[in-house]
């Protein structure tokens, strides 16, 4: 090891750190682009050379790369609060009144921007980023320290004089610009979009693949600190220490933060940002008050779920009105149909409004809404808008209650509505052109099959092309089939087909989503694969079995029961069995054990001690046994638990059913696995 190429690899982290703190935090370039590609391009080259010398915080993990398959639960070594709202003068006046009347002595408020993100608690320890961890529950949070290393404006390593624990909290958001930015290019891409920057960058932050959050440019504000021993006596200056270090803090001369005396400093600066939050870079969703001093902060203390020391103030959702021209249908991939308002073209907060959503037929009964009324639009952190209400005095007297429409828009069927749905339906499944493509984008989607190379878009002209029908139709597309569609290059027809093909390796449960039966969604999709052995288990299950897994409720399992039901729907499971798809269950435990419990029909009721339900069902499986929800004549063993329903045990008894407790039952098939099975089922290991 050569002792000037470590000196290099210390040299240029610190450099690059330093070029990335005055860009990011400071807005300053000291080098050109170029030049900190080279250098950074010179400090990988010398950490491929000596791999000992790995740095998680180099500046060259700005760039991703990690893995997270599961984000690690981590207790908060403070718990992370909430803030109470306000909505008013008054609502500010009565906490000023609170905190004074808590604590009487002199004191100042901080008042601060509301940053429309996602909190974010960071760790550092002898200046290096250590851990970031989300909210959560605010007692426990996801460890999602990959990502976050990935943001520009947090601090990998800290400058100045830092503490050797330091612990910050802050907002982790899109600016506007990057937000808009980024949804142009998932426009482009034919990727669905993303409905607004607070639950985007909440997604992206539990991205598993980090190289992907990496290029999404997120942001980060910080707004509190936890110190081992604090000197620092108000916000103010907890705001300047942390900036030393290279924090993005809120910014004075912007007037981001500012410290008033009393409510009406507060109302001041609440007022001067009703007027100017449209022009800010970023969303806010209110602005905080929080008290100044942090010595009265504690005496003030906290509640069980926010300070009362500090309260949010949330603006009105801005407000304009319009003519509605009309409302159109759109049909969703499960043949839901969703009213959409036509508006005549209006100007919310600086966007050109032309479409409302309206949610279903009750919402339109509910505000009686009718064409050519003029309505009430209000744009809150949602991209689309919607009607709040109808401006009755200048509606037109000739005006008629609006008929929701009877028949499907794209193919004609007539529309369904069932008792305590809120939609209606069209049940044209397999023929709806909507409903056709919807299930195939939903197919190819990222928790489903993930097939690269591929978005809404292409479905769509390969649909149009007559190349595709149904999900099946994927696997027999060729090269050549792709080629000849518009903007298609050779090398994205080459990354698709390879995509299609590696979606092959798919586990069970993404299929089982990927297939799209109307509440079967990611969990539910889980639940089965870990009951059922395969595909052909589960749709030759019934709907009394269905209902006795956990989760599984009627309405689940009718529609289980009603897809299996359909010719076409196993037609195309047969075809996507034959492309070598994946639905098997991969847990070896569902292999079956034993033939100890074949064709018993056994009711579990109550509560266990040593297994959870699900475990003893998966065990009644494994030994060849069938799970049955309800006591019949034709019930074999019932495994009584605490606190069971006494008419199951009434009907046990009358129809003789043989009774069993957990342990015996646990017994009986433990007898029949070998001893070490036994011992892990009675620790419920075994699953
Ligand atoms: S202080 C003890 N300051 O609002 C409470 N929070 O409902 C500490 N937020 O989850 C919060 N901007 O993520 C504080 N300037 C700001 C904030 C802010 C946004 C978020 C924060 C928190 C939520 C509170």
């Amino acid at each position: 090891m050569s002792k000037k190429d470590i000196d290099r690899i210390v040299e240029l982290r610190e450099l690059i750190h330093s070029y990335n703190t005055q860009y990011y935090i400071h807005s300053i370039s000291l080098v050109s682009d170029y030049e900190f590609d080279q250098l950074l391009k010179e400090l990988e080259e010398l950490e491929i050379k000596y791999p000992e010398l790995y740095d998680a915080n180099s500046p060259t993990k700005r760039v991703g790369g990690d893995i997270t398959k599961s984000f690690e639960t981590v207790l908060h070594k403070y718990p992370m609060l909430s803030l109470s709202n306000s909505y008013s003068k008054d609502d500010i006046a009565d906490f000023d009144q609170r905190v004074k009347k808590i604590i009487d002595v002199p004191l100042t408020y901080i008042c601060e921007l509301k940053y429309d993100g996602v909190a974010i608690s960071i760790i550092y320890k002898n200046g290096n980023l250590v851990k970031a961890i989300t909210r959560g529950d605010g007692t426990q949070g996801e460890d999602v320290t990959n990502n976050v290393r990935t943001i520009s404006s947090i601090p990998l390593v800290l400058n100045g004089d830092y503490p050797e624990n330091l612990e910050v909290r802050g907002e982790i958001m899109y600016s506007k610009s990057v937000f808009k930015e980024l949804n142009q290019n998932r426009e482009k891409q034919g990727l669905a979009l993303f409905s607004n920057p607070r639950n985007s960058a909440s997604g992206t932050l539990k991205l598993q693949d980090s190289s992907i959050v990496a290029k999404r440019k997120l942001d980060c504000f910080i707004y509190a600190v936890y110190l081992d021993n604090h000197k620092l006596n108000s916000l103010f200056l907890q705001y300047n220490y942390l900036a030393q270090f290279g924090f993005k803090i809120p910014s004075v001369e912007d007037k981001y933060v500012e410290q008033v005396n009393d409510v009406s400093g507060i109302m001041n600066f609440i007022n001067y940002w009703e007027e100017r939050k449209e022009d800010l870079p970023f969303e806010i969703d209110g602005i905080v008050i929080k008290v100044n001093e942090i010595d009265i902060q504690k005496e003030i203390g906290n509640t069980s779920k926010s300070p009362r020391w500090a309260i949010a103030y949330k603006y009105k959702a801005v407000q304009v009105s319009t003519v509605l021209e009309d409302i159109v249908y759109q049909v969703g991939r499960t043949g839901a149909i969703t009213p959409v308002a036509n508006l005549k073209a209006v100007e919310i907060s600086g966007t050109i409004v032309k479409r409302a959503s309206v949610h279903n037929a009750d919402q339109i009964e509910k505000l009686d809404l009718r064409i050519n009324d003029i309505v009430f639009v209000e744009k809150g952190g949602e991209i689309i808008p919607k009607i709040t209400g109808v401006d009755h005095s200048k509606r037109n007297a000739n005006s008629s209650k609006f008929v929701f429409s009877s028949k499907c828009p794209e193919c004609s069927s007539e529309l369904v509505r069932d008792e305590g749905e809120a939609h209606h339906y069209c049940l044209n499944s397999n023929l709806c052109p909507p409903q056709i493509k919807g299930k195939i984008i939903h197919f190819i989607g990222r928790k489903q099959l993930n097939i690269d190379g591929i978005g809404q878009e292409t479905i769509e002209q390969l649909y149009n092309e007559k190349l595709i029908e149904n999900v099946a139709d994927l696997f027999a597309l060729k090269k050549q089939d792709l080629l000849p569609l518009e903007r298609m290059a050779e090398k994205s027809a080459e990354n698709i087909i390879n995509g299609i093909q590696q979606s092959k390796s798919a586990p069970f449960h993404k299929v089982l989503f990927g297939l799209g039966i109307r509440y079967v969604g990611e969990t539910v999709a889980k639940k089965l694969t870990s009951y059922f052995k395969d595909i052909n288990q589960l749709r030759s299950s019934n709907f009394e079995e269905l209902c006795s897994i956990e989760e599984v409720g009627d309405k689940i399992a009718e529609s289980i029961v009603q897809y299996f039901s359909v010719d076409y729907n196993n037609k195309i499971i047969d075809l996507l069995l034959e492309n070598g798809l994946n639905m098997t269950s991969d847990i070896s435990e569902n292999i079956l054990k034993s033939t100890i419990l074949e064709n018993k029909k056994i009711v579990i009721s109550g509560t266990f001690k040593n297994i959870s339900r699900d475990e003893l069902k998966k065990a009644i499986e494994i030994n060849g046994g069938k799970n049955s929800s309800s006591v019949s004549k034709s019930t074999d063993i019932l495994i009584a638990g605490e606190n069971m329903g006494p008419s199951k045990l009434e009907k046990a008894e009358k129809f003789k059913v043989s009774i069993m407790n957990e342990n015996e039952f646990l017994k009986l098939i433990s007898e029949e696995n070998s001893n070490e099975d036994s011992k892990q089922y009675q620790q419920g290991e075994l699953f």
